[in-house]
């Protein structure tokens, strides 16, 4: 679905179909009210197609930002159905102006259709928005704030693109690939490094996930450094491009979409392409560990032990891998990274994250209450869900080992979305510690299930979030 924004009258609009908003049946027209009487009860919720008028009306009552935002989702799940070309409305209703920003999220992520595989034939539908003003700088406001809207919706599908991509189709050096792309927007550099490199960096542990692969693992280090930059900050992303479990096999059903798993890495790549697209005046390295973990007879094996930083590690779970690329992504920033004011890692990295709060919100743990304060607002903002969790002073020694410093997954299985976070502090400097929030967005990055305005598979999560706190970020003071 294509949208285009126009200074133009609607009557000098050619298009197929015309969308009119209404807020209660008693503004209609006559003729109108007519044609829907039979159906009003039905609208009354939602939208209905006039196929002999050419019209869709839209019911835009007081309802909440979230739900007319998948409202104008399910409008536009509705015209592909129906496959319709074009159509165009008003962006002045009863003398306001409507909320563009919901109408092109709503639209524009709920048209999203994943069709790498699947290559029916679908043309292109184009929506007309007519908004006539005569201030230019009005005007200009508004276009502004649309294709701003657009260029994060882009982003946001462009994750959904590769997250949805399989696993035989995208292994690490595609994503090194993809990252190198990034590299061509104005102030964005890449540096892949192969594992060589790796083992010389003692980053021993994304090579040792990858032994049993015959996909190379990558370390991905993007930078966007726009010249008025005023905070900087970090992401990490975990970039396991199928997660079979390792020799800890995962079973049946738990393994089939498990292509989701480098979700956190390319929520990264979305973040830092939209923020360069957007020019937001914030310094961003992503680290992304790109890695397969699979089986063979080389395969790492529960009881290893791999040396990372100053600690041993011992292995007593194949499965629990991200953990250990994100903490040579760690690692990495710790070496090469100076001076950073915020750090965030995205992951998908325990299942038990989508038990506790059901699968639809990330699960969030920080030590900075500002930060969590910030990214609470943010997700209330744009609608991706956060679930607050704590650790806490009980649960330390739980990665105990006792053969090396440390597990990296305890026999003990409850808590294990904190235990992980635990994990990873292992690896900060203390006062990064307090820089640092750590999502696990094992849920909402990838649902077998259309849901608000994300599709069936891979949803983009975490891109329109940070975009949100970036931009507030830049607001601040430091
Ligand atoms: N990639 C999985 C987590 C996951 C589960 C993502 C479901 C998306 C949907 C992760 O590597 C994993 O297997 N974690 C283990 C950790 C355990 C061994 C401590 C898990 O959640 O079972
Ligand atoms: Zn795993
Ligand atoms: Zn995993």
């Amino acid at each position: 679905m294509k949208l285009i924004l126009n200074n133009k009258n609607l009557q000098n609009i050619q298009a197929e179909y015309e969308i009119i908003f209404f807020k209660s049946y008693k503004n209609l027209d006559k003729n109108t009210k007519i044609i829907l009487n039979n159906d009003f009860s039905y609208i009354k919720n939602k939208f209905y197609f006039c196929f002999e008028r050419k019209k869709i009306y839209i019911n835009i009552k007081k309802i909440s930002k979230e739900d007319l935002k998948t409202r104008y989702a399910n409008l536009a799940r509705e015209i592909l159905k129906y496959k319709i070309n074009s159509l165009k409305f008003q962006l002045i209703f009863n003398k306001n102006i409507l909320d563009i920003q919901l109408i092109t999220e709503g639209l524009i992520l709920g048209s999203y259709e994943f069709r790498k595989y699947n290559k029916t034939s679908v043309s292109p539908v184009n929506v007309y928005i007519s908004y006539v003003e005569k201030s230019k700088d009005k005007f200009n406001n508004i276009n502004k704030l649309f294709l701003e809207t657009m260029t994060i919706c882009n982003s946001v599908n462009y994750a959904r693109d590769i997250v949805n991509t399989s696993p035989q189709n995208y292994y690490p050096s595609c994503m090194a690939k993809d990252a190198l792309e990034l590299s061509k927007i104005h102030n964005v550099s890449c540096k892949v490094y192969e594992e060589k490199s790796l083992k010389e960096m003692g980053l021993n542990a994304i090579v040792e996930v990858s032994k049993a692969s015959v996909h190379d693992a990558k370390l991905i280090h993007l930078q966007y450094k726009p010249r008025n930059a005023k905070f900087k900050i970090v992401l990490l992303g975990k970039g396991v491009t199928y997660d079979t479990g390792g020799l800890s096999l995962k079973r049946g059903d738990g393994m089939v979409s498990m292509k989701c798993d480098k979700a956190g890495a390319i929520t990264v790549l979305g973040i830092v392409k939209a923020s360069a697209q957007l020019k937001i005046p914030i310094e961003i390295h992503g680290v992304l560990g790109a890695v397969e973990n699979m089986i063979d007879s080389n395969a790492l094996v529960p009881g290893d032990i791999i040396k990372m930083g100053t600690k041993n590690v011992e292995i007593t779970n194949t499965d629990a891998e991200g953990r250990l690329v994100l903490a040579d992504c760690i690692l990495f920033t710790n070496k090469y990274i100076n001076k950073y004011d915020y750090i965030f890692d995205f992951a998908t990295l325990t299942g038990a994250s989508i038990n506790c709060f059901g699968g639809y919100s990330s699960v969030i743990i920080s030590k900075n209450e500002k930060l969590i304060k910030d990214i609470q607002k943010s997700s209330k903002k744009t609608g991706e869900l956060v679930s607050l969790m704590e650790q806490n002073r009980y649960l330390e020694g739980r990665l105990k080992s006792s053969v090396a410093d440390i597990v990296n997954s305890p026999k003990n299985k409850n808590a294990s979305s904190i235990i992980g976070s635990m994990f990873l502090s292992e690896f900060f400097n203390k006062d990064d510690r307090l820089k640092w929030l750590h999502f696990d967005m094992a849920g909402p990055s990838f649902r077998r299930e259309v849901w608000g305005c994300n599709p069936y598979g891979a949803s983009g999560y975490g891109i329109r979030l940070m975009i949100n706190y970036l931009k507030k970020l830049t607001k601040s003071e430091k």
